[in-house]
């Protein structure tokens, strides 16, 4: 069978967001023209202002959330700002499970289970005590009631063998995460010693493409992966230099029926570009490649 692969456009001028980030550009202008356009600096009702990179990841979610109903749906990568919440995840009928590594900061939360069930100020307290054991509570009342638990939170590294049934999710999802599962490579944005040695670029595609078949096993027939990333702000060396060509090898390389590759924000016309001075700065001092905006590739792969 041959793959259909798809390449489109997302110029934000047709994106349904594209009003709201031009309002934000022009009520927060004065704040953001301050302090360099970091537009997490700026807190709104206490949270950070989202950035217009996150606007855009938010939108996909978005137009996704309608298929995501009733489905069997693993995260990679949720941390604690995932887009499936739990009333998303209980009104919409979602099977979750999501995996993240990260076990530090309000990342505790998610040490096990349901984050309604802990109790913010004493996170350290909630992670090592009472979150597993609220979550086995949980576990056992679900059963009780003989219901599955629907969110199920594995604190972990995709690929993780745990996960060892293979074609049982309809949706694996990974949202601002791929860049940063193979982070510790030679090259990557936190490497300011990298010698620009290239060689280092087909390695990554390897360990990648091990990680994208694994999804692929993972997925039921005709299920599909989805998978956003930004492009040069951090992480992998392929992701963080923007090697398109490499990025597409890596999906390329397991038979999906249909493989969509999309860029949002690439095509900003409207709007500013998105590039905060410092990493402005970096870019032309620190990592010497010519950036002028940041944006989001998004891979929507079928099986
Ligand atoms: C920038 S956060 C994105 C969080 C969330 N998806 C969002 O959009 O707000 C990326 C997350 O990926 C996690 N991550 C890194 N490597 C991973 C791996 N191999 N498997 C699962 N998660 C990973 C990191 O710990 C981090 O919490």
């Amino acid at each position: 069978m041959t793959m259909q692969i798809d390449f489109v456009e997302k110029p934000c001028r047709q994106c349904p967001t594209f009003d709201e980030c031009k309002a934000i550009d022009e009520t927060y202008r004065a704040q953001l023209e301050a302090n360099g356009w970091n537009y997490r600096q700026i807190k709104v009702k206490g949270s950070p202002l989202k950035t217009p990179i996150r606007q855009c990841t938010d939108t996909i979610f978005k137009q996704y959330a309608p298929f995501f109903t009733g489905k069997d749906i693993l995260e990679i990568g949720c941390s604690t700002s995932s887009q499936f919440t739990l009333p998303f995840i209980r009104e919409q009928s979602i099977r979750y499970v999501g995996v993240e590594p990260r076990s530090s900061s309000p990342g505790w939360r998610l040490s096990m289970l349901p984050r309604r069930l802990i109790y913010k100020p004493y996170n350290v307290i909630a992670a090592k005590i009472i979150n597993p054991l609220t979550s086995s509570l949980y576990n056992q009342i679900q059963r009780m009631k003989r219901k599955a638990p629907r969110a199920y939170y594995m604190r972990d590294r995709f690929p993780s063998p745990h996960l060892t049934t293979p074609a049982s999710f309809d949706v694996i999802f990974a949202s601002s995460s791929i860049e940063h599962w193979h982070e510790d490579q030679p090259g990557s944005s936190e490497d300011l010693a990298w010698n620009g040695d290239l060689s280092v670029l087909e390695a990554g595609v390897q360990m990648y493409q091990a990680d994208i078949r694994r999804a692929y096993e993972l997925l039921r027939p005709q299920g599909m992966l989805l998978i956003d990333c930004p492009i040069h702000v951090h992480g992998n060396v392929i992701f963080f230099r923007g090697f398109l060509d490499h990025i597409k090898r890596i999906f390329e390389s397991v038979p999906w029926t249909s493989l969509t590759y999309e860029s949002w924000r690439l095509d900003y016309s409207g709007l500013r570009p998105y590039l905060p001075d410092a990493r402005r700065d970096a870019w032309k001092t620190v990592y010497k490649q010519p950036v002028e905006n940041l944006w989001i590739f998004n891979v929507i792969a079928r099986k």
